[in-house]
C-alpha cells in the first residue's frame, strides 16, 4: 500500500485531503494523516480480515465517546456514507482520532507519579468499558489470561532447563494458589493489552502525564483485574525493584476503580500469567522466524521480570497490594492483635519488666544513643557505647527498635539499587533486648520448634529459632535471634516447648554475629517462603507490609512504657519554618529534605536514606567527622572564652595555618564567617589605601553584611538588589566559555577591564582600596579563571596604592588538589586572603590572613576586639581540621578523585549535547547546561529539574551561575570513585528523562 493509494483513499472514502506517513502496523498498514487543521489515524487492514473484531473495536470506542470521559481515545469516524467501517476492495478502511503525544516504551524512565498515572488511565478504561458488551468480546484469544492454559503443551520450546523450571514453579503456583479463585473474580470488557505501545504520554518533558490508551484489538470480556495484570506485566519491567514499581500503578487504578480482596489475592499471579503467554508466543516464534531479533529484545526482559517476580514471595505481593489499597496488610493481624491483648505471657527475660529497671535506647537516625556513626561502624566501639549509655542509665537492660529506622544499616554493605537510586533496609522490625551474654531467655507462649539455624557464618548473626504456635483462627511464629550457640545441641525442630521455659541465652559476640550482646525477637504471622531465617529490617518504604506481618513484639513481652517516637514530619516543620524563620530563607529542593544525620559524605534523612552529598564543601573532612567531633567536645567541656587571654589552642592553630601560606602572608586574624572575614579585610583595604572604592567582578558574593552585599554582584545584580552602590566597579566575569571574551588567553583582556575601573574611580577624584576576587568563582557558576588574570589584575590594583583580597571561603584547604590555595593556580600571592566554610568543617570558624605589612598599617591604634574569633573551642577545631587534611591525603584524594570525576564528566558530554561545558580543578567543579551549543542559552530549567531527580536518586546537587544552569560539585573531601561512579550513572539516567 503505496502512500498516494492510501491518501486517495481517504480522500474517496471521507472527503479530507493532507499529507500522509507510514506508520509502524504489525498487521494492518497504519498511516498519520495530516491535514489543514486536523491529524488522524488511517488504518487499512490487510486483506479479509475480522470483521467481528473489527465492529467489536469500532463499538467499543463508539461507547468510550458516549460516556464522554475525562480521556480522548482514538475515536472512529464515519465515512461519508454514514459508515464507521469502509471497504477498499477486501481491505477494511478505519479513520481514527490521532492522539498526539509520545509512546510510553520511548520514556526512559517511569516515575511512581507516572506508573500512578497509568494506574489511572487503565481504571479509568476498565471502568468506562463496564456495560460495554459485544458477542465478538466472549471469543478464544490466547492473549487472554483466563484462557492461559493453552501455554502447556509449548513448554518444550522453551530453550533451557532453567526456563522450565521457572514455567513450571508458576504453573504450579498458580494452579495451587490462584486457580481454585478465578471462577470468583467478576468479568467484563477489559482493554487487555495496556503495553508500552498502547500507552500515550504527553510531551511535557519536565512532569509528563499517561493521557490515554491506544490499540484496541485485543479487547475481550475476560477477568477485570486482567486489565491491571496486563499493564503491571509490562510497566514493571526493566526496573530493579518490580514490586515497587507495582504499587503506585495499583493505587492509580484502585483509586479509580476499587480493587477487590479476591482480586488482590490472585494480581501476582496474574501478572505471571501474563508474561507466560508472552514467553510461550515468543518461543513460538522463535522457533518459526528465529532471525527476527526484535522478538529477542523485548522476550529477554520478560525473562528477567519472570526470574525477579519469582523472588518476590506471592503472599508478601498480595499483602503489598492490600496496603496499596488501603487495607491493613496482613489479613490477620487485627485478630492476632484482638487475641495477644486477652492473652497472659510469660516474662521473656524470667522476669516481669514492671519491676526490671531498663532503658528505652534511641538508636534511630536521629537518635542520640549512636550520636556518630563511628559509634558503630565496628564491633568494639558499638558495644562500649552501648555499654555506656545503659551503664549512665544505671540499668542493665536496654530495650526497643521495633520499627525504628536506624542509621547501622546504611552502609555500602547493605545498598541495594531501588527504582528510585540506592536504598537500604533499615527499618528493623522485632524488638531488641539489650542484656549481657550468657543471660537466659524464656518462652512467652507454648510453641513447637520450626527451625533452628546457625546463620553465624554466611549472615553473621548466630543461631536463629524459629517456634511456631498455633491459635483457633491463624499461625504465628516467633524469632530469637543473635543467642548462645548452645541452642544448636539443646533443640530440636518439631520439639514441643512450654510458656515459661527457658530456650537460649544472649549469645557472646562475634559468635553471634558483630553486634553487641542482645536478643532480637520478632513475631510473624507468615515466614514468606523462609527457612531457618527472616528479615530483621526492612525497607521504609515498606512499612505498612512488614510492621502488619511482624506486629509488635511488645504484644508478648509486656514492657510497661515504651515512649512514643514518631518522627516530626517534614510538612510539620515546613510549617513551623514559615511561621517563625525570615521568609528569604530559602530551602532546597522542590520536596525539601529532613536532614538528621550526616557522616563523611553521605546525610541521612528520618527514613534512613543516606543521601551522596556532592554540594556541602563546609563538611571538608566530611561531615561529623570523629576527630573534629571529639575534639570539639573535650574542648567546650573545659573551656571557652575570647581571645584575650592567653590560650595555647590559638597559638598553635596560627601556626598550623600560616603554615600552608607562602611565607609573605604570615599574620592572621580569626573571626567567624566568610561575611565577616571579608567584612575586615576591606576594611584593612580601607584603613591600608586611605580610601573606599572597591572592585569586585560580576556575579562575585562575599557575604551577607552591607559593606559585602556592596561588592556582591550576585547580591546587587541579582532579584531584589539595586545595582551598584557608587563606591563599587563591577568587572567583567572572567568566563571563557560564555563571557564578553571566549577561549585561550583571555586574562589579559579581562584584567583590562580592572585597570579600567581604576581609571573610572581615578576619574571621579578617588582612588581604589581593593580589588576583590574569588580564586575560582563560585556564584558564578564554577568559573575558572583565565591565565594570568589575578597576576596582571592585581597589578594594576597595587600600582593605583590599592589591596589584592583573595576570596577563598570556597575553594581554599586542598580542594583544587594540584595546590593546598585556590590562587596557588594563577601563580600569584595576595595581599589578604579570606576563609571560611571548611575551616571549621561547619564550626562557624573564618580567617583573615594578610603580609605582615598590611596587619601593621591596620592596627593603627584601634583595638581589633572579637567575641568569638580565635576561641578555644573554634581553634582546636580549626588545627584538627588541617591534621585531617594532611594525615588522609584529602589534597591528593581532591586531585585524583577530581581527575577521575573530569574523565567521567567529559565521557557524559559526548552523549549529551545538553552538556556544553565541563570545568574546575580538583574537587570544585561544574556542568554548564546548554539548549544551544551555539547561543548558549541557558538551560535553566533542565538544571533545576535535574538537581530535583538527583535528589529523587539519592544524590544532593546544586544549581548556580548568573542563569542558574550550572550544576555544582563541590562534596567533602573524602569523596571517592565509587561515588563518582553513582552520581554519573544517576545523572546519565536523569539526562536520558530530557532527550
Ligand atoms: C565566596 C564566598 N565568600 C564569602 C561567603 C560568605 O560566607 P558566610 O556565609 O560564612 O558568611 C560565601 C558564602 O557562601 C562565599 O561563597
Amino acid at each position: 500500500m503505496n502512500l498516494d493509494r492510501a491518501l486517495q483513499i481517504v480522500q474517496t472514502q471521507y472527503g479530507i485531503t493532507g499529507t500522509i506517513q507510514l506508520l509502524y502496523g504489525e498487521v494492518d498498514y497504519n498511516f498519520l494523516l495530516t491535514s489543514d487543521d486536523q491529524q488522524y489515524t488511517l488504518k487499512i487492514s490487510r486483506a479479509h480480515p475480522n470483521k467481528d473484531l473489527l465492529d467489536l473495536q469500532n463499538q467499543a470506542l463508539i461507547h468510550l465517546e458516549q460516556k464522554n470521559t475525562s480521556l480522548e481515545y482514538p475515536y472512529v469516524i464515519k465515512n461519508k456514507d454514514g459508515q464507521y467501517l469502509g471497504w477498499h476492495g477486501d481491505h477494511a478502511v478505519r479513520l481514527l482520532k490521532w492522539i498526539p503525544g509520545r509512546l510510553w516504551s520511548q520514556l526512559s524512565t517511569h516515575t511512581p507519579k507516572l506508573l500512578h498515572g497509568l494506574g489511572t488511565v487503565c481504571g479509568q478504561t476498565t471502568l468506562a468499558l463496564q456495560g460495554f458488551d459485544h458477542p465478538h468480546a466472549h471469543r478464544f484469544f490466547k492473549w487472554d489470561n483466563q484462557r492461559f492454559e493453552w501455554i502447556e503443551e509449548h513448554l518444550e520450546k522453551l530453550q533451557t532447563k532453567e526456563q522450565k523450571k521457572l514455567f513450571q514453579h508458576f504453573l504450579s503456583l498458580i494452579k495451587k494458589e490462584a486457580l481454585p479463585h478465578f471462577a470468583s473474580l467478576r468479568k467484563s470488557i477489559v482493554h487487555n493489552d495496556a503495553n508500552d505501545n498502547n500507552i500515550i504520554v504527553n510531551e511535557d518533558r519536565f512532569d509528563p502525564k499517561v493521557s490515554t490508551l491506544i490499540d484496541f484489538g485485543d479487547i475481550i470480556y475476560t477477568y477485570t483485574i486482567n486489565e491491571l495484570a496486563i499493564a503491571l506485566a509490562y510497566a514493571i519491567m526493566e526496573k530493579p525493584d518490580p514490586l515497587a514499581a507495582a504499587i503506585p500503578l495499583v493505587k492509580g487504578f484502585h483509586a479509580v476503580l476499587p480493587l477487590r480482596e479476591i482480586e488482590l489475592k490472585v494480581l501476582y499471579h496474574l501478572v505471571a500469567i501474563r508474561l507466560l503467554i508472552s514467553l510461550t508466543n515468543a518461543a513460538i516464534n522463535r522457533l518459526e522466524e528465529p532471525e527476527n531479533e526484535y522478538h529477542f529484545v523485548s522476550e529477554k526482559m520478560a525473562w528477567d521480570l519472570l526470574a525477579k517476580w519469582a523472588a518476590v514471595d506471592s503472599n508478601f505481593a498480595y499483602y503489598s497490594f492490600r496496603a496499596a489499597c488501603g487495607l491493613e496488610a496482613h489479613p490477620k493481624a487485627k485478630a492476632f492483635h484482638d487475641w495477644a491483648k486477652q492473652q497472659e505471657f510469660a516474662p521473656i527475660i524470667g522476669e516481669s519488666f514492671d519491676k526490671t529497671p531498663y532503658l528505652h535506647l534511641d538508636l534511630r537516625v536521629g537518635g542520640r544513643d549512636l550520636a556518630n556513626n563511628s559509634h558503630f561502624e565496628s564491633i568494639g566501639p558499638f558495644t562500649k557505647k552501648i555499654n555506656r549509655v545503659l551503664e549512665d542509665a544505671e540499668v542493665e537492660i536496654g530495650i526497643g527498635g521495633y520499627g525504628e529506622i536506624r542509621p547501622v544499616y546504611t552502609t555500602d554493605a547493605y545498598q541495594i539499587m531501588g527504582n528510585e537510586g540506592p536504598q537500604w533496609r533499615t527499618m528493623h522490625i522485632g524488638l531488641d533486648i539489650w542484656m549481657k551474654s550468657g543471660m537466659p531467655i524464656f518462652t512467652p507462649l507454648d510453641g513447637i520448634v520450626e527451625s533452628i539455624q546457625d546463620n553465624a557464618a554466611d549472615r553473621d548473626y548466630g543461631p536463629t529459632l524459629i517456634v511456631k504456635h498455633e491459635t483457633a483462627d491463624f499461625l504465628f511464629y516467633t524469632l530469637y535471634g543473635h543467642i548462645g550457640a548452645e541452642v544448636l545441641e539443646n533443640l530440636k525442630v518439631g520439639q514441643k516447648i512450654p510458656k515459661g521455659q527457658q530456650i537460649a541465652t544472649i549469645g557472646v559476640p562475634p559468635r553471634n554475629g558483630n553486634w553487641p550482646p542482645h536478643l532480637h525477637f520478632q513475631i510473624m504471622l507468615d515466614l514468606l517462603g523462609n527457612e531457618g531465617d527472616f528479615p530483621g529490617v526492612a525497607f521504609p518504604h515498606e512499612k505498612d507490609v512488614w510492621l502488619s506481618v511482624c506486629p509488635d513484639p511488645n504484644l508478648l513481652v509486656g514492657i510497661p512504657q515504651l515512649e512514643d517516637r514518631n518522627e516530626i514530619l517534614a510538612d510539620h516543620l515546613i510549617h513551623q519554618r514559615r511561621s517563625s524563620l525570615g521568609k528569604s530563607l530559602s530551602i532546597s529542593y522542590n520536596q525539601p529534605l529532613h536532614v538528621v544525620r550526616g557522616f563523611k559524605q553521605y546525610l541521612y534523612t528520618t527514613n534512613g536514606r543516606r543521601y551522596l552529598d556532592t554540594v556541602n564543601n563546609v563538611a571538608h573532612v566530611g561531615h561529623e567527622h570523629p576527630k573534629v567531633v571529639k575534639a570539639a567536645q573535650q574542648q567546650i567541656g573545659l573551656l571557652n572564652t575570647n581571645s584575650r587571654y592567653l590560650h595555647q589552642n590559638i597559638i598553635v592553630f596560627a601556626e598550623a595555618l600560616l603554615a600552608t601560606f607562602p611565607p609573605e602572608l604570615c599574620v592572621v586574624h580569626f573571626v567567624n564567617s566568610g561575611s565577616e572575614a571579608n567584612e575586615l579585610a576591606m576594611r584593612m583595604a580601607h584603613t591600608w589605601s586611605g580610601h573606599r572604592d572597591m572592585i569586585g567582578v560580576e556575579v562575585g558574593y562575599h557575604g551577607n553584611t552591607i559593606g559585602t552585599v556592596d561588592v556582591s554582584s550576585y547580591k546587587f545584580d541579582g532579584k531584589g538588589g539595586q545595582g551598584a552602590p557608587s563606591h563599587t566597579q563591577v568587572v567583567p566575569i572572567p568566563d571563557s566559555y560564555r563571557g564578553k571574551y571566549r577561549g585561550e588567553d583571555t586574562g589579559a583582556a579581562y584584567a583590562k577591564h580592572v585597570e579600567e575601573a581604576i581609571h573610572d574611580i581615578q576619574q571621579e577624584g578617588r582612588n581604589v582600596a581593593g580589588f576583590i576576587c574569588e580564586s575560582v568563582l563560585s556564584c558564578g557558576g564554577q568559573v575558572v579563571l583565565p591565565k594570568g588574570y589575578l597576576a596582571k589584575a592585581y597589578e594594576y590594583v597595587r600600582s593605583a596604592g590599592g589591596l589584592c583580597i583573595a576570596d577563598e571561603v570556597q575553594v581554599g584547604f586542598g580542594r583544587v588538589g594540584s595546590h593546598f590555595w585556590g590562587f596557588e593556580l594563577q601563580g600569584v600571592i595576595p595581599d589578604v586572603v579570606t576563609m571560611g566554610k571548611p575551616i571549621g568543617n561547619g564550626h562557624p570558624l573564618a580567617a583573615v590572613v594578610c603580609t605582615r605589612a598590611v596587619a601593621d598599617a591596620f592596627a593603627n591604634g584601634m583595638e581589633y576586639f572579637n567575641t568569638f574569633g580565635g576561641n578555644p573551642v573554634s581553634s582546636i577545631i580549626g588545627k584538627t581540621v588541617l591534621e585531617i587534611i594532611r594525615e588522609e591525603g584529602l589534597q591528593e584524594n581532591a586531585l585524583q578523585v577530581g581527575a577521575y570525576l573530569r574523565t567521567n564528566l567529559l565521557q557524559l558530554q559526548s552523549k549529551f549535547p545538553i552538556i556544553g561545558d565541563i570545568r574546575g580543578p580538583g574537587l570544585f567543579q561544574g556542568i554548564e547546561l546548554v539548549n544551544d551549543p551555539n547561543t548558549l542559552e541557558p538551560a535553566t530549567k533542565e538544571a533545576a529539574f535535574i538537581a530535583n531527580q538527583m535528589r529523587q536518586y539519592g544524590v544532593l546537587m546544586s544549581t548556580d551561575g548568573p542563569f542558574y544552569n550550572i550544576l555544582k560539585i563541590k562534596p567533602p573531601m573524602c569523596f571517592h570513585r565509587r561515588n563518582v561512579d553513582l552520581m554519573i550513572g544517576l545523572l546519565e539516567k536523569t539526562l536520558k528523562i530530557l532527550e
